[in-house]
C-alpha cells in the first residue's frame, strides 16, 4: 500500500504565559499520540506547530508584567517550548510567527487575496478609550457574552462557551486596561469578504459528513445565518505590517497571520532539512490529509476563516478532519494559570513522570464533552492500572524469565492451542488500539490498551507457570515463550501513549534497538527468538501513596484565594486598576461587612510540611491575638515578621488549612511577577486599628 500523506498541525500556543494541562489535553497530547501512531504505522507525517506571538494576547501581557511584547514573546517562546518537551511531544517543527519568512508569507497572502477583490477597504466605527488614547481591538475590550452570559468575556471569543464574538455584541463593554466605558470612532479597517466566499464554503463544509458534531454544529449555524466581511487588520504596532501604502499605523489580524504559521513553520522545516521545496508537497498536493488539532474555542478560525482564506489564494489543499476537543477542567474548575488553579509543571514533573499524566490525560480526554483531571483518579489510573495491571504483568513475566530461565526467552517444545489463540489475539488488539487512534477516539485507545493488558494477567493466572515449572517444564516454557511475546506486543502499544515506558520495556526485553523498528504490524506479529538474553528488570510504574495525593489537594486548598490576590478566575482583569474581581461594583455597604484592622505581628514560623504556609500570631488589639496562615512563605523569612504591622481581614470565617485552623486574612499586594508584598498601614497607627 502507498503511504498516505498526512500534515498534522497542533493549535499555535499564544506565547503570552505558560500552557496547562487544558491546553495539552485540548490540541497537543491528541495529535501526538495520533501522529506517533501514524508514523508507527509507516504513514508520511509531518508535525508542525510554534508559538503564536502577535495580537493583543502579547501586547497586553507586556502592559501587565511591565515589559515589552517583543520580550514577553521570546520569555514564553522558551517556557512553552521546554513543557512540550517535558511531555514528549514529538513536532517535526516548533516555529514562531515573528520570524521574518511568516512576516513574507502572511503579506503575501494579503496581497492576493486582496489582488482578487476578497478583501476589501472600509470604514467602521470601533471602539476608542479617551483615556488610554487608542482603539481597543479585540481583547482590549471586555464585556458580557451575548451567546452565554459570562461577565468578563474577551472581545474576541469567550473563554467559557468558546463562541466567536464580535465585540460590537458585547454587553456592558469596557477598556480591559483602565475599565472605563469606550466611545466608538470612526477608523478604516480591510475586511476579508467571508460573505463573497459563503458559496465555497458551505459546499466543502457540507462534505465533511464525518466531522464531530461538536465541530460542525457552531459553523453550521454560522453559515445558516449567513457570513459578513469580517476585519483582518488592527489599529496597533505589534504585528505583520498592512502590505498596502495607504494603511501606515495597521497590522494584520493576529487570526489572520497565525493560521499562516502553519505553513511558514513547514517551509522552516523543509529548509532545515536542506529540501525547501518539500513543503508544497505537504500543503498543496490534494493527496495529503491535513489535520488540525484544536480546543474548542478554535473551531470556527479553523473551519470558516482559515479555509476561506486558503480557498481564496487558492494553490493550497483544505483541512481533511479538525478533530477539536470540548474543555479540560481542573477538580471541579476551569484551569487558570493567572488565578493559579493549575498543576506547577516544574513542581509535578519532579515528582511524577510525563508518562503518567499522558496517560491519564488521554484516558480522560474532552473528546465529546468537558472532562477534567481529578487528583484521586490520577491515583487510580496510576496504581490500578499502570502499576498493578499493565507494569505487574510485565514485571511478573520477566523476573520469571530471570529466575527460571537464566534470563533468555525460553523454547517452547510445542504451543498449546491457547497459547497460540493467544498469541494470534496480538494482531486483533494492535489493530483495535490503532485503529481507534486513527479515528481520534483516544479513550477508547486506551480502554482497548487496558483490556488486553488485561487479557495478558488472565493468561499468565490460567498457565500458571509457577505450579508448572515443577511437574511440567515444557509446558512452563511454552507459556512464558507467549509470555515474553505478550510484554513485547504491550511494549509496542504503548508507544504512542507512553513512548518512555515503552522504551524501558524493549530495554527490559533485551530488545532496545527494536525501539525504533518495531512498527505497529511488527507490534501484533513480531517474536523475540527463543534464547535472546532479556536485560533487567526494573519496576515501570511506581504506585503513588494516599499521602501524596493528600498534598496535592492541601497545596490546592491552599492557592484556593486564601490570601488576597486576584480571584481564580480567567476572567481579565482590568490591567492597571487594582484587580480584584473584575469590575462589578459593590456598594458601600457590602464594604463596610469586612472587618479591616492593623495587626502586629508577634511571632512568625513555617507551617511545617508545606512551601506556602507561614504560620503567624498577630495582635489585633481589642481583637486580641490570632493565629493566622498565611500563603507568604515564598516571599518572606519569618525572621523579618515579627514587629511588623500588617493589615488583616478580622471577620472572616476561620480555615481549616493544612490540618490548623486560620482565623483571619493577611492583605497583601500582588506584583506583576507574581510577588506578594505586604500592606503596612504608613505611620503608626497600632495594632487593632480600624481600616476603612
Ligand atoms: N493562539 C491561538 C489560541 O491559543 C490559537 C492559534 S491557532 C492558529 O487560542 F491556527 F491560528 F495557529
Ligand atoms: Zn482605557
Amino acid at each position: 500500500m502507498p503511504r498516505q500523506r498526512y500534515l498534522v498541525t497542533s493549535a499555535l500556543p499564544y506565547a503570552n504565559g505558560p500552557l496547562h494541562f487544558g491546553h495539552i489535553a485540548g490540541a497537543y497530547l491528541p495529535a501526538d499520540i495520533y501522529v506517533r501512531y501514524l508514523r508507527l504505522a509507516g504513514e508520511d507525517v509531518v508535525y508542525i506547530c510554534g508559538t503564536d506571538e502577535h495580537g493583543v494576547a502579547a501586547t497586553i501581557t507586556a502592559l501587565r508584567e511591565n515589559s515589552t511584547p517583543r520580550a514577553v514573546v521570546d520569555k514564553y517562546h522558551e517556557v512553552i517550548r521546554r513543557l512540550f518537551e517535558r511531555f514528549d511531544i514529538s513536532f517535526d517543527n516548533f516555529s514562531r510567527t515573528t520570524k521574518p519568512h511568516h512576516y513574507t508569507l502572511s503579506q503575501e497572502f494579503f496581497t492576493k487575496l486582496n489582488d482578487k477583490g476578497l478583501i476589501t477597504k472600509a470604514s467602521e466605527k470601533q471602539y476608542y478609550c479617551p483615556k488610554d488614547r487608542m482603539f481597543l481591538p479585540d481583547r482590549y475590550i471586555s464585556g458580557t457574552c451575548p451567546k452565554c452570559g459570562q461577565e468578563n468575556a474577551r472581545g474576541d471569543e469567550c473563554p467559557r462557551c468558546g463562541s466567536w464574538i464580535d465585540q460590537m455584541t458585547l454587553a456592558d463593554p469596557r477598556c480591559t486596561l483602565c475599565g472605563s466605558v469606550p466611545e466608538l470612532r470612526e477608523t478604516e479597517h480591510w475586511f476579508l469578504r467571508l460573505d463573497t466566499l459563503q458559496p465555497d464554503l458551505e459546499r466543502w463544509f457540507g462534505s465533511k459528513t464525518d466531522w464531530k458534531a461538536n465541530v460542525k454544529s457552531g459553523p453550521g449555524g454560522m453559515l445558516k445565518e449567513g457570513l459578513k466581511p469580517r476585519a483582518v487588520t488592527r489599529d496597533l504596532d505589534w504585528g505583520v505590517p498592512v502590505p498596502l501604502p495607504d494603511a501606515a499605523g495597521k497590522v494584520i489580524y493576529v487570526w489572520f497571520d497565525a493560521p499562516i504559521g502553519y505553513i511558514s513553520s513547514t517551509i522552516e522545516w523543509a529548509e532545515k532539512r536542506g529540501t525547501p521545496d518539500e513543503w508544497k508537497k505537504y500543503w498543496c498536493d490534494p493527496g495529503t490529509r491535513l489535520v488540525h488539532f484544536i480546543g474548542k474555542d478554535n473551531i470556527v478560525f479553523h473551519t470558516l476563516v482559515f479555509p476561506a482564506m486558503l480557498m481564496g489564494v487558492g494553490d493550497y489543499i483544505l483541512p481533511d478532519n479538525v478533530p477539536a476537543n470540548e474543555f479540560y477542567n481542573y477538580e471541579g474548575k476551569k484551569f487558570s494559570t493567572s488565578g493559579k488553579w493549575y498543576v506547577e509543571p516544574e513542581r509535578f514533573f519532579s515528582r511524577y513522570p510525563a508518562d503518567v499524566i499522558r496517560y491519564v490525560i488521554a484516558a480522560t480526554m474532552p473528546e465529546n464533552q468537558d472532562s477534567e483531571f481529578r487528583w484521586k483518579d490520577f491515583q487510580t489510573r496510576n496504581n490500578s492500572e499502570l502499576a498493578d495491571t499493565l507494569g505487574n504483568f510485565i514485571n511478573r513475566a520477566l523476573t520469571f524469565v530471570v529466575k527460571n530461565f537464566e534470563g533468555r526467552v525460553p523454547s517452547p517444545a510445542a504451543l498449546s492451542e491457547r497459547d497460540r489463540a493467544m498469541l494470534e489475539s496480538r494482531a486483533q488488539a494492535t489493530s483495535r488500539v490503532g485503529e481507534a487512534i486513527a479515528a481520534c477516539t483516544f479513550r477508547r485507545a486506551i480502554e482497548e490498551l487496558m483490556g488486553f493488558a488485561r487479557e495478558c494477567n488472565r493468561y499468565f493466572d490460567e498457565r500458571a507457570p509457577w505450579k508448572s515449572r515443577k511437574d511440567n517444564p515444557a509446558d512452563c516454557a511454552a507459556a512464558m515463550y507467549v509470555t515474553v511475546q505478550l510484554s513485547l506486543t504491550l511494549a509496542a502499544l504503548m508507544r504512542p501513549f507512553m513512548p518512555d515506558s515503552a522504551k524501558r520495556t524493549c530495554v527490559m526485553l533485551g530488545a532496545g534497538d527494536l525501539v525504533t523498528s518495531l512498527d505497529w504490524a511488527a507490534g501484533g506479529t513480531h517474536l523475540l527468538p527463543e534464547g535472546v538474553a532479556l536485560g533487567t528488570p526494573e519496576v515501570l510504574f511506581r504506585k503513588i501513596e494516599d499521602e501524596t495525593i493528600a498534598e496535592e489537594l492541601a497545596l490546592l486548598r491552599e492557592d484556593e484565594p486564601a490570601v488576597a490576590t486576584p480571584a481564580a478566575s480567567s476572567a481579565p482583569q482590568p490591567v492597571q486598576v487594582p484587580a480584584q474581581n473584575g469590575t462589578s461594583e459593590i456598594v458601600y455597604d457590602d464594604f463596610s461587612k469586612v472587618q479591616l484592622v492593623v495587626g502586629q505581628v508577634q511571632s512568625a514560623a513555617r507551617k511545617e510540611g508545606s512551601d506556602k504556609l507561614l504560620r503567624l500570631e498577630v495582635d489585633l488589639g481589642a481583637l486580641g491575638v490570632r493565629t493566622i496562615l498565611s500563603g507568604i512563605a515564598a516571599h518572606y523569612a519569618p525572621e523579618e515578621l515579627a514587629g511588623r504591622r500588617v493589615v488583616v481581614v478580622a471577620n472572616l470565617k476561620p480555615r481549616k488549612m493544612m490540618g490548623e485552623l486560620s482565623s483571619g486574612m493577611i492583605l497583601c499586594a500582588e506584583t506583576p511577577e507574581g510577588r506578594l508584598e505586604l500592606v503596612s498601614p504608613d505611620k503608626a497607627a497600632p495594632a487593632g486599628s480600624p481600616v476603612s
